[in-house]
């Protein structure tokens, strides 16, 4: 059994900063491997796939120092949890660099796949998540809401919200394209603010009422997450998380000349950047517990292009999972976040938001030895053509940060180091999780 041996280094977790220890990576920082809550490799969604395979992604995260994954499975329309899970088992197995996990799309909530949650959580898949968004393809009404959170409450799974009014969404799509308003910044016009806070109040609402708890992903804006606040002061288990994106893009983007606008079509939609200072304040107070990825990627040519003279056919979704340990720790540099925060929204809590604690997102006796070694020091200037996912552009093209990945360790193995990926595809394994680990 070979064994490695890091000195010098400053250990981070998010409880404890160790330095002078025997470690040795001196001038650098010693770090749990990232992870990220919220993924979708080759997902099928606005009429085309996510360009990522589930070897390019999570290569890419490894690259990044993310050494955990969890990844949505989709249950097909009018099909069972199970056929869902099992499509993704395939996809994933015997092709990831850094290990995996999944939760649970849930399309068509009935009877039989309330009952399938059980048996989920079984089996390690302790998350669902439902859509408030996207009707007639992925939305669940609020019966179905309510339904699946009196399962999750009763079966320990806890719901993940997609938490915008898709119903009044779709109104202000027709009505905008009917005004010949194509161009992707009406993408984030008719996304509003506020049907954003209005879904994420009801979902909180209905979790109140069913007796459980809630996670709000990708959230954008700050009226939404005043409604989150809201919810954590009267000490309800409402939690939150946002995205890279949502700190460092904003509408601006959208609005970019010609098509470039199209790069940048997610949702929920990228806001003015005016939410960008509220965002970070909710990281600060912890109303926003994770910062994950959504990292949905699709190449401009031709996926993005699928939208030109509509933006409601440009297929929703970023590429990010690479960059998210370097961003935040830039909202580290630029005096956002403190460094131990910084690990604690990118290992520690999503792994015991997810069930992964202390095996994952912590350096310990008795965890798994996925560690990160990161010079705080080093510049490096993000781009298309340096980057390791599988698509054709940058969101962040030409953007300097401080602070970059020199090692990473997977279960004790380096898989990434002095500049090459010495790992293999199907070196990650499936991550069996527990529940929550946050309930009140
Ligand atoms: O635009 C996004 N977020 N695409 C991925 C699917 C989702 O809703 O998370
Ligand atoms: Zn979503
Ligand atoms: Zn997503």
């Amino acid at each position: 059994m070979s064994r490695t041996l890091i000195t010098g280094g400053t250990v981070i977790t998010a409880a404890d900063e160790l330095a002078d220890t025997v470690l040795d990576a001196t001038g650098k920082y010693v770090i749990p491997g990232g992870v990220d809550g919220h993924t979708h490799m080759e997902m099928p969604f606005g009429g085309t796939v996510a360009a990522d395979t589930f070897e390019t992604g999570t290569r890419a995260a490894a690259w990044g120092g993310t050494t955990t994954i969890v990844d949505f499975a989709i249950q097909p329309r009018g099909g069972a949890l199970r056929e869902g899970l099992d499509a993704w088992h395939a996809k994933a197995e015997g092709t990831c660099a850094i290990d995996y996990a999944f939760h649970m799309i849930m399309s068509d909530v009935n009877p039989s796949s309330l009952k399938e949650m059980e048996v989920l959580v079984g089996e390690g898949v302790t998350s669902f998540k439902l859509f408030m968004a996207y009707p007639g393809v992925l939305y669940s009404d609020d019966g179905q809401v309510l339904r699946a959170m009196q399962r999750g409450a009763e079966t320990g799974g806890l719901i993940l919200m997609h938490a915008e009014n898709g119903i009044a969404i779709d109104v202000l799509i027709e009505q905008a394209l009917a005004r010949g308003e194509t161009d992707p910044r009406y993408h984030g016009i008719v996304r509003h603010e506020l049907l954003e806070a209005e879904a994420t109040h009801r979902a909180i609402k209905l979790a109140q009422v069913a007796g459980a708890p809630v996670y709000i992903v990708h959230l954008s804006a700050e009226k939404a997450l005043a409604e989150v606040a809201k919810a954590r002061d009267e000490g309800l288990n409402a939690f939150a998380e946002t995205c890279p994106q949502y700190l460092f893009l904003s509408s601006d983007d959208l609005a970019r000349p010609g098509f470039e606008g199209a790069k940048y079509v997610c949702s929920t939609p990228l806001r003015p950047r005016e939410h960008q200072a509220a965002l970070w304040r909710g990281l600060r107070t912890d109303d926003l517990s994770v910062v994950s990825t959504d990292h949905c990627p699709f190449c401009f040519k031709p996926q993005k292009e699928m939208g030109l003279g509509d933006f409601s056919k440009i297929p929703n979704g970023l590429p990010g999972v690479e960059h998210r340990m370097d961003l935040l720790h830039q909202g580290v540099v630029e005096g956002h976040l403190s460094r131990r925060r910084w690990i604690e929204i990118a290992c520690a809590t999503p792994a015991r938001m997810f069930g992964l604690y202390p095996r994952k997102g912590t350096i310990a006796p008795g965890s798994d030895a996925d560690v990160v070694i990161y010079d705080p020091a080093a510049r490096q200037t993000l781009s298309a053509a340096t980057h390791h996912m599988a698509v054709d552009y940058s969101c962040y093209e030409g953007k300097e940060i401080t602070g970059r990945v020199e090692t990473v360790l997977s279960r004790g193995r380096v898989i990434v180091d002095g500049g090459g990926y010495r790992g293999r595809a199907g070196d990650g394994r499936f991550q069996q999780r527990a529940t929550c680990q946050y309930l009140r």
